[in-house]
């Protein structure tokens, strides 16, 4: 057992991190290289993007639970920066219970410090409030960006651990459980950088044809379950994963004219749900950060009055808690990097090798959502990949917790299907034409078996790939 992980950075994905104490960390980290004294560093938390992980990323030795910089992904793919990904609701807890190790020192960026070290947090809240209550030493990045009126937004709330944890009190998405502020404790209190520097700011592509289809896909299959009555008349929160197609998902619900104005109980919010707000097509987003377009932010931050009552920022151990998730019915919406034709699901290795993100949230809604729906492209790097497989090179998610999947060719319902079933169903509705013969051809020759699995030929697509560059 480690007894030190290295230290803690507050914020999330690209937003709320302490991108100038970033700056200043990465640029000593490359002086100290430079006069050829080692500097390394475990990084903890969601502080992603190019302003913290891309900067850092030559800095960091280890790095858990998510990242998703260029330059760190090519350090852990060589072996070079230890990485292990866990889901994103279970870090407070097991650094709480011991078993990542101390933290050192916790980064954490706020709008506005009181005298007895009450904190107010920015843009995202991630794992702060257990980074600095665990850490021996906290460094708070007081940073002028973000307005002193987004006193309000936080909802800080630390659960008791085993044997002591109670239920979460949490029954509709907006209720509130905790504080607005964050309590740390001012003897820890290290250092406060003063400054005024804008979150990164997440960018998106245009929508493209495809991305548009498997939206368009996903909100129709979502208002037939509402007509058939298997999701209240109400609708049920919504949790929508990171992405171009995420965002395309949830633009087409919000359009779609069987879908009524709905809420989310999500882990970010993306532009699409503040252009949505804007319609008064999402009532209310619970969530652990503002992942926006700098646009956006200065958007919502312009108009803060009117956000007041339909966005609430809560600790990523609480956006992304089981007994929450479970409770308040929440529609899954993930994607995938592959599905194989039963409905398992890799979202995080490419060829079962190479390190993509980590699983991030997605483990977290995806078994315990009311409905948990997976899409992508059918296609990948211009049709020479197939994202649909006889079997994935990496499990994340297993056909136990996959109930729906989706691609520009149409929605595969899982529910109630046996494997076999189910693989006649995804080749059918998911898999691009290009590939569907040979699928079949695949399920033809592993015939029999509750699974039809041949062995020898699992991974034929994969390996034509790596001889040829095309699974074709
Ligand atoms: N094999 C190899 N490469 C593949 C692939 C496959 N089966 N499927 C996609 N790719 C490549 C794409 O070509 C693209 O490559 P590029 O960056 O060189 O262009 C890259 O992977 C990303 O694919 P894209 O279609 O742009 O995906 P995305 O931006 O929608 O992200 C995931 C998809 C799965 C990587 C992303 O959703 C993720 O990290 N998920 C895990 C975490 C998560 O779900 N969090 C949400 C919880 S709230």
């Amino acid at each position: 057992m480690r007894t030190h992980s290295g230290d803690a950075f507050g914020g999330f994905t690209t937003a709320g991190n302490p991108v100038v104490i970033g700056a200043a960390l990465a640029a000593h980290a490359a002086r100290e290289r430079s006069a050829g004294r080692a500097f390394e560093i475990g990084n903890i938390g969601v502080a992603t993007g190019a302003s913290m992980d891309g900067i850092l990323a030559d800095a960091i030795a280890v790095r858990t639970p998510y990242q998703s910089a260029a330059r760190l992904r090519a350090r852990i793919n060589a072996g070079q920066c230890r990485f292990f990904d866990a889901h994103l609701s279970h870090l407070t807890q097991q650094l709480r219970y011991g078993f990542l190790g101390r933290i050192d020192w916790a980064v954490v960026q706020a709008a506005e410090i009181a005298p007895d070290g009450e904190a107010l947090l920015t843009s995202a809240i991630g794992g702060a409030p257990t980074f600095c209550h665990l850490a021996d030493r906290v460094l708070i990045e007081l940073n002028h960006a973000h307005p002193a009126a987004l006193r309000g937004f936080h909802d800080i709330y630390e659960p008791a651990d085993p044997p002591h944890r109670r239920e979460i009190p949490i029954y509709r998405a907006s209720d509130r459980i905790g504080s607005s502020r964050l309590r740390v404790d001012p003897a820890k209190i290290a250092g406060v950088v003063e400054c005024e520097a804008p979150d990164e700011g997440a960018g998106f592509d245009p929508l493209g044809e495809i991305t548009d289809r498997i939206g368009a896909n996903v909100a129709e299959f979502l208002a037939g379950e509402l007509a058939a009555g298997r999701l209240p008349s109400s609708f049920l929160p919504i949790q929508s994963g990171v992405g171009d197609i995420a965002n395309a998902v949830l633009r087409a619900l919000g359009s779609h004219p069987g879908v009524p104005p709905f809420e989310m109980y999500t882990e970010i919010i993306q532009d699409a749900v503040i252009a949505l707000m804007q319609a008064g097509r999402v009532r209310f987003a619970s969530c652990c950060a503002l992942t926006l377009s700098r646009e956006a932010l200065r958007h919502v931050y312009d108009n803060l009055e009117d956000y007041r009552s339909r966005i609430l920022l809560r600790p990523q151990e609480i956006t992304n808690h089981p007994e929450v998730i479970r409770r308040l019915g929440v529609i899954a919406m993930n994607t995938a990097l592959e599905a194989d034709i039963f409905g398992n699901v890799n979202s995080t290795h490419v060829l079962g090798r190479n390190m993509m993100n980590g699983i991030g949230g997605s483990g977290d809604f995806t078994r315990n959502g009311y409905l948990s729906i997976f899409s992508c492209p059918s296609t990948a790097k211009a049709g020479r990949i197939s994202t649909i497989v006889p079997m994935v090179t990496h499990v994340d998610h297993s056909e136990h917790s996959v109930q729906v999947l989706a691609t520009e060719w149409g929605v595969a319902d899982l529910r109630s299907l046996s494997p076999n079933e189910r693989a006649r169903r995804i080749i059918e509705r998911c898999a691009h034409p290009d590939y569907r013969d040979e699928l079949f051809g695949y399920l033809k020759l592993a015939e029999g078996g509750h699974t039809a699995h041949t062995l020898r030929a699992a991974f034929g697509f994969h390996e034509r790939f790596q001889e040829t560059g095309d699974m074709r």
